[in-house]
């Protein structure tokens, strides 16, 4: 079933661009006629309508697709959107608010936490005003899973069985799941030139070729770098702006498998603390792609790498200049800002397999973890 694979969390990686694919031919149906959102989620017309708000509850993983969705519908359609830990949301909700969307993300759509922050919300607005009563939303891999029985829309997130404990192809469909409802609020807002949409989904249509020519380019590089890092005890993964929650992924990723302590940081917060760890025994990896915050995340770089840190870049590779600052190359192709979290992931995904896989470790199946987490 590994179909060659060592893990089934390389061959999981290997399926992203096929995932990413799926979505594409799912959710963008609509991009050659003339109707009013070039997107088809399958949502009802009245479902956006006068939409003020956005909650998200999600766990682990999902909790950081949601986060890179908040930066999507608020940057591109305009609805201001907070991320919350299900765990934390069930018993500490926000106050209540008219004409709230309410989104539950759960790759397996099992996990006790976020079904319960989602009942909780269902219950607490019943017999409330009409702009009260509950939104709900679902983005699971699982349509047929206790999520869906609980909401009445879901995103099928098309991403096919995930077996390694470590979420990869289900997060990049998830990732999809996000353009999509953020690119159809957008359209039906209008909030975004159609032109500027257009370029977005066509954009997104490259992005599979993208993520085969990354996994050619990295397989070797990601195994060669994990010689290096067999003993290495802690890691800081820095990002901003859309690529932050990037930063927390890889984190995650490397912790849950290798075991290895790892924390993902806005680049910006280093000197408020977190900057006092850096020496020669802490790698860091910063995630630095053309756009907005380019320049911000080169810089907050340099400091790291002034304090001895070997400095790992996710970072087009053309852009000789900047490469010079690191000591090492994890290079992603060149694409609009807004896209590059589906392509900076990926070597991410790939370094923290080698490292584990070098360690000799349980990629699939690490020590106090469950694929889904169904207690509380
Ligand atoms: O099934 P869910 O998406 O609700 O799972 C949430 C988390 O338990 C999950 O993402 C976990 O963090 C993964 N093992 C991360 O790789």
């Amino acid at each position: 079933e590994k179909q060659g694979f060592k893990h089934f969390m390389l061959k999981e990686i290997y399926e992203q661009p096929g995932v990413v694919r799926a979505c594409l031919e799912a959710y963008f149906t609509n991009t050659e006629k003339s109707s009013e959102s070039p997107i088809n989620l399958g949502l009802p017309t009245d479902f956006y309508a006068d939409l003020a708000q956005i909650h998200i509850v999600a766990c682990g993983t999902s909790w950081h697709a949601a986060l890179v969705g908040k930066y999507l519908l608020e940057q591109l359609a305009g609805i201001s959107t907070q991320v919350h830990y299900a765990s934390e949301y069930r018993y500490a909700p926000s106050p209540l608010t008219p004409n709230t969307l309410i989104v539950g993300v759960t790759q397996s759509g099992e996990t006790a936490d976020t079904l319960a922050a989602l009942a909780m919300e269902k219950e607490r607005r019943q017999g409330q005003e009409p702009q009260y009563q509950a939104r709900l939303l679902g983005i699971t891999n699982r349509p047929e899973s206790s999520l869906g029985l609980m909401v009445p829309h879901i995103i099928n997130t098309l991403a096919g069985i995930e077996i390694g404990v470590a979420a990869t192809k289900t997060f990049i469909a998830q990732l999809m799941a996000f353009y999509a409802l953020a690119l159809d609020l957008a359209a039906r807002r209008q909030t975004v030139p159609l032109e500027k949409l257009v370029e977005i989904i066509t954009g997104l249509r490259q992005i599979p070729k993208e993520i085969e020519a990354t996994l050619e380019s990295q397989e070797s590089l990601t195994e060669h770098l994990a010689h290096d890092f067999a003993e290495t005890k802690d890691f800081i993964f820095l990002g901003r702006g859309i690529n932050f929650p990037i930063a927390l992924e890889g984190a995650l990723k490397l912790k849950e498998i290798s075991y290895i302590h790892a924390e993902g940081y806005p680049a910006g917060e280093m000197k408020h603390g977190p900057i006092a760890l850096l020496d020669s025994k802490v790698p860091v990896v910063a995630i630095a792609v053309p756009g907005s915050v380019y320049e911000k995340v080169i810089s907050n770089a340099q400091e790291a790498k002034a304090r001895d840190s070997r400095l790992i870049g996710v970072t087009p590779v053309k852009d000789g200049e900047a490469a010079e600052i690191f000591n090492d190359l994890l290079p992603v192709s060149s694409v609009d800002e807004l896209l590059s979290p589906i392509l900076t992931v990926v070597p991410l995904q790939l370094l923290a397999y080698h490292i584990a896989a070098r360690r000799g470790l349980d990629v699939d199946q690490p020590r106090n973890l469950a694929k889904s987490v169904t207690v509380e």
